[in-house]
């Protein structure tokens, strides 16, 4: 056997083969490149779904023919200033994706730099093949024609013309969320397709995906540890068939990962039904130190130093903000109170062939929030009122607030909040005591979850039984529940496991488990409670006014939001220009 060095053609054809798979890839290297360049306008024209012609023109820095003949070499990249390849602040950092397209294709490469003449260079199928002034304006203009024509293997693989242009749209979407301070422009065969001036995050979003999201969506921006996560996410009651319309991006970067969809499912698991998807465009902010890109040759994968935090903070700011967002459309006064949300800040490479540096900058735009459906009922004020702090219950609005008459004046409850901390503070009595009520499960329940959360249950599952949750790992992905917390009721163990296993991973850190009690009490609770939208029945709401008026710190949610508000008499007057 004899070994040999392979000619760098066929390297090429290797590493063509990973990173362009279709003509989307390639159109992806492109726009990439163009980003990297500093372009803050990018057009880009196809033909028959990328396999005839992908055209991409920016404005960016340019090259001049020294960089440009070095950059359709392999490995020739102006993006890793230092080697950090830790550190990688722009979308290229390897210098394949030219020669790598180069090497499967008729590419042209034209180019200006600002203040100098414009240069051609032409390569058919990784051979050179002639080059010559050009006429362009600054920036840089590449066309790719035939792509895997000579390459039967890949052809093979290619589909229709129009499944080649979804993926097409599919790929400039998603960078052109990623930079919705850049213009872009896309036309295929002829046709104009996007037209998409520069713009705030969440207007780029709303024009790329469906205006809806302007009076359906909810703002993200949340903070954490070092990272950050910011976006829009559709309301549980605004949602779609497919998943297809779920986007994140970390430090810009487009990626398509499976954490984001798992977290996304756990944010909306007991508000959406499972077949219907939420629509979710999240930006996510880590440091550079936190997280590997160099995981895939298409680069649309990364690694997390610490994935329970990253998931962890998505499932708490989407569940906030979800939760956040259904009490605050039903109370009148602060519907007005806009929705904000600050964008991923963005890196903007610097003009000059690549050393790009992130600079942030911040954009902020306003959703309009959604209002209630009005819906109440009332019960006839016959009885005397007797003395109780918070009164009579009267009835019930949007069935989400109980009103109540009291001696002093009007009393407005949030049911769940309420109901909420009366559970964790009746698991709280009951712990102190140290007689947790505790309901056995007569046939123990199976719950399917990944193994990661199983260890964390697992590792917590001396903890949990003290609060009445009696938990046992059940091979390498379930976990089998023997008894629940009687506090709770009936109640859905599948997704108090997965509440649960998520709080553990967002609380995270050093600190024991036992400190964490209070926190994983009140998922448990919240589990527990009466929630916002239930019809309550007279009895229902007094008995719940009663109960708070006699437990600690009911005045307060488990989140630290009041439970209940009173308008007194003289405030009613005043209102009415009375007194
Ligand atoms: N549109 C462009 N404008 C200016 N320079 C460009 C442009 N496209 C490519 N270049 C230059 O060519 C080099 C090679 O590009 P190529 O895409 O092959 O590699 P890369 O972007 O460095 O890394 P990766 O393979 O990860 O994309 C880039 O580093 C950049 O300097
Ligand atoms: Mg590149």
């Amino acid at each position: 056997m004899s070994i040999r060095r392979l000619p760098p053609e066929l390297i090429n054809r290797i590493a063509a083969g990973e990173v362009v798979e279709r003509p989307a890839s390639a159109l992806k290297e492109l726009v990439e490149n163009s980003l990297d360049a500093g372009a803050t306008q990018l057009s880009v024209r196809l033909h028959a779904g990328g396999l005839e012609l992908i055209e991409v023109s920016d404005d960016g820095c340019g090259m001049n023919p020294d960089e440009m003949r070095l950059a359709l070499e392999r490995h020739a990249t102006s993006k890793l200033p230092d080697d950090a390849i830790d550190q990688v602040t722009s979308f290229g950092f390897r210098g394949e994706a030219l020669p790598s397209i180069a090497s499967v294709s008729r590419l042209t490469l034209e180019s200006r730099v600002r203040g100098a003449d414009g240069w051609r260079i032409a390569i058919d199928h990784g051979a050179a093949i002639g080059e010559q002034p050009a006429a362009l304006p600054p920036g840089t203009r590449i066309r790719i024609e035939g792509l895997f024509d000579k390459v039967p293997a890949r052809r093979k693989f290619l589909r229709s013309p129009r499944a080649e242009y979804a993926a097409c749209l599919d790929a400039v979407r998603r960078l052109a969320m990623a930079r919705s301070d850049v213009g872009f422009t896309l036309e295929h065969d002829g046709r104009r397709i996007l037209s998409l001036q520069p713009a705030e995050p969440p207007a780029r979003v709303a024009e790329l995906l469906t205006h809806e999201l302007e009076r359906h969506g909810v703002g993200i921006d949340c903070a954490r540890a070092g990272l950050r996560l910011t976006g829009v996410i559709s309301l549980p009651t605004f949602n779609r068939g497919m998943a297809d319309h779920q986007y994140l991006f970390v430090n810009t970067r487009p990626v398509k990962d499976r954490l984001l969809v798992g977290a996304l499912r756990a944010a909306y698991r007991d508000l959406l039904a499972r077949d219907r998807h939420p629509i979710a465009a999240l930006f996510l902010e880590v440091p550079l130190d936190e997280v590997d890109v160099n995981v895939h040759p298409a680069k649309t994968e990364v690694r997390f130093r610490d994935p329970a935090a990253v998931r962890g903070l998505i499932i708490g700011g989407l569940r906030h903000a979800l939760d956040e967002h259904s009490q605050r459309s039903a109370a009148r006064e602060q519907a007005a109170a806009p929705v904000m949300w600050t964008s991923s800040a963005s890196y903007v490479p610097e003009p000059q062939l690549g050393i790009g540096l992130s600079s942030l900058r911040e954009q902020q735009r306003t959703f309009e929030p959604v209002t209630f459906v009005p819906q109440a009922r009332a019960e006839p004020a016959v009885e005397p009122v007797p003395a109780y702090p918070l009164g009579v219950a009267r009835g019930q609005v949007a069935a989400t607030y109980i009103v109540a008459e009291a001696e002093d004046g009007l009393v407005i409850v949030d049911q769940h909040a309420a109901h909420e901390r009366l559970v964790l503070e009746r698991m709280r009595a009951a712990r102190e005591g140290g007689k947790v009520a505790r309901q056995a499960l007569l046939i123990p329940e199976v719950v399917e979850l990944d193994e990661p959360d199983c260890d964390r249950l697992e590792a917590a599952a001396a903890e949990l039984g003290e609060m009445g949750l009696d938990v046992e790992r059940f091979g390498s992905s379930a976990m089998l529940v023997r008894a629940v917390p009687a506090a709770l009721g009936k109640t859905d163990a599948a997704n108090l496991l997965a509440d649960l296993a998520a709080e553990i991973a967002e609380l995270g850190g050093p600190m024991s488990l036992r400190d964490k009690l209070d926190h994983v009490a009140a998922t448990i609770a919240c589990h527990g409670s009466v929630r916002a939208g239930r019809i309550l029945s007279v009895t229902e709401m007094n008995a719940l006014l009663r109960e708070m008026e006699v437990t600690p710190r009911s005045g307060q949610c488990n989140h630290g939001r009041p439970t209940w508000v009173k308008l007194g008499h003289g405030e009613i007057e005043k209102l009415f220009g009375r007194h």
